[in-house]
């Protein structure tokens, strides 16, 4: 006997903008930790160790009267430490055990991606899920990582090698986290929406050329309205594009991170994700116009917006050679295909606004265009 039954799930992804979310006023944290009954709900707070929050985050609860907060929120190491240090995720694993917590508690972690992605994915998989409410910090996680549904951790020297896709139950947005950034880091999630701008929608993408010089001398009002917008864009890609749990091998939303993601290992993480994707990008509009997809003057138009944000569109890590004086970065490709499954898939820009997939790369243009960007 063979038995088959579709299984219809539906998810509601509730992100919500603020500001001062831990001001005693401001209802939008408590508004999500919503209670299924009269029992107090356990909370328990991540958070990322450059944010100094805990009184506000203390008071806040203790005026909560149906939430629990069950230890004062418990500070972990900022940045990309956090993913490749598995005893982290142990440490997560050791205070929910220990704290009693059950699939009806909430735990919320307050930081960037790497926070977020590492919190996330203990939480997923601490009794197989424990209510997780993310509290992006940065540009980058507001308006990218932080509002996606994939959380994770670094294994084998690979990024996000472990990991899960887990809608979490709410995102909580304070705008206010971005005044405290420093500067690397506020510009660094600009270009996660050139990116999706890129592949989406044209009359964005004008629109941060309009604010471009705004956003070059990251003015806060002209930050939050991309970082907005830009989050807008990846919510709803999630939403209506077909493939929230990416079980297929398109990632359009990955436009210029295969070379980004090998960028920021062979730079030991010290080029940071933003960083390396900007690059990434250049890599794949010069490789575009290379095999004659997209125009060279749209092309330098995009290039000359990258620079005039303030990053970089090369690297010396680019020129690294492995023992057989292969390219190392080459070798991003078929991490990434390893890591999609399925067959090569990468998103290409043929017009502003627009994508393409394709499934090879040309291996003489890529180099071509890799030794023309050598920094
Ligand atoms: N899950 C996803 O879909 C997804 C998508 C994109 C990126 N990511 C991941 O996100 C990570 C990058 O995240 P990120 O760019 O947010 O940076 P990050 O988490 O690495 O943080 C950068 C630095 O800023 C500090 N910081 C964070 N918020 C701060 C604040 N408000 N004030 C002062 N300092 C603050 C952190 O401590 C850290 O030192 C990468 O690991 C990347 O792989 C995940
Ligand atoms: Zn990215």
């Amino acid at each position: 006997m063979d038995i088959r039954r579709d299984i219809t799930l539906s998810y509601t992804h509730d992100v919500r903008f603020t500001q001062g979310a831990f001001a005693p006023a401001n209802e939008t944290l408590a508004s999500v930790l919503t209670t299924d009954n009269e029992d107090i709900v356990k909370v328990l707070v991540f958070i990322d160790d450059q944010l100094e929050l805990n009184t506000s985050v203390q008071k806040y609860f203790e005026a909560q009267h149906s939430l629990e907060l069950v230890t004062a929120p418990i500070p972990l190491p900022g940045g990309e430490a956090a993913k490749n240090d598995w005893t982290h995720v142990e440490s997560i694993w050791r205070a929910v055990h220990d704290h009693r917590l059950c699939r009806h508690s909430y735990i919320i972690a307050i930081g960037g991606g790497a926070i977020l992605d590492l919190v996330g994915f203990a939480a997923a998989t601490a009794h197989r899920v424990i209510r997780h409410v993310r509290m992006p910090t940065t540009t980058l996680s507001q308006g990218d990582g932080g509002v996606g549904v994939k959380n994770g951790v670094n294994f084998f020297s690979k990024k996000n090698w472990v990991g899960t896709f887990a809608i979490p139950h709410a995102v909580v947005n304070d705008t206010d986290f971005l005044k405290t950034l420093p500067e690397r880091e506020k510009r660094a999630g600009l270009i996660e929406a050139v990116k999706v701008a890129l592949i989406r929608d044209r009359v964005f993408y004008e629109r941060i050329e309009k604010l471009a010089p705004a956003l070059a001398r990251l003015n806060h009002e002209a930050l939050v309205e991309v970082v907005a917008q830009s989050a807008a864009h990846h919510v709803d890609h999630i939403a209506t594009g077909g493939d929230p749990f990416e079980y297929g091998s398109a990632r359009p939303l990955d436009f210029g991170h295969w070379a980004a993601h090998k960028l920021e290992q062979l730079s030991n993480f010290k080029i940071t994700h933003g960083e390396a994707v900007a690059i990434g990008i250049a890599i794949d509009l010069r490789y575009s116009v290379e095999i004659a997809l997209l125009d060279k003057a749209t092309a330098n138009r995009i290039l000359a917006l990258i620079s005039n944000l303030g990053f970089a569109t090369s690297a010396p890590e680019l020129d690294a050679k492995d023992d057989q004086g292969q390219l190392e970065i080459l070798k991003g490709l078929e991490e990434f295909r390893e890591h999609l499954g399925g067959e090569l898939t990468i998103t290409l820009v043929p017009k502003l606004g627009e994508k393409v997939e394709v499934h090879e790369m040309d291996s003489a243009a890529v180099r071509k265009v890799l030794s023309a960007s050598k920094a």
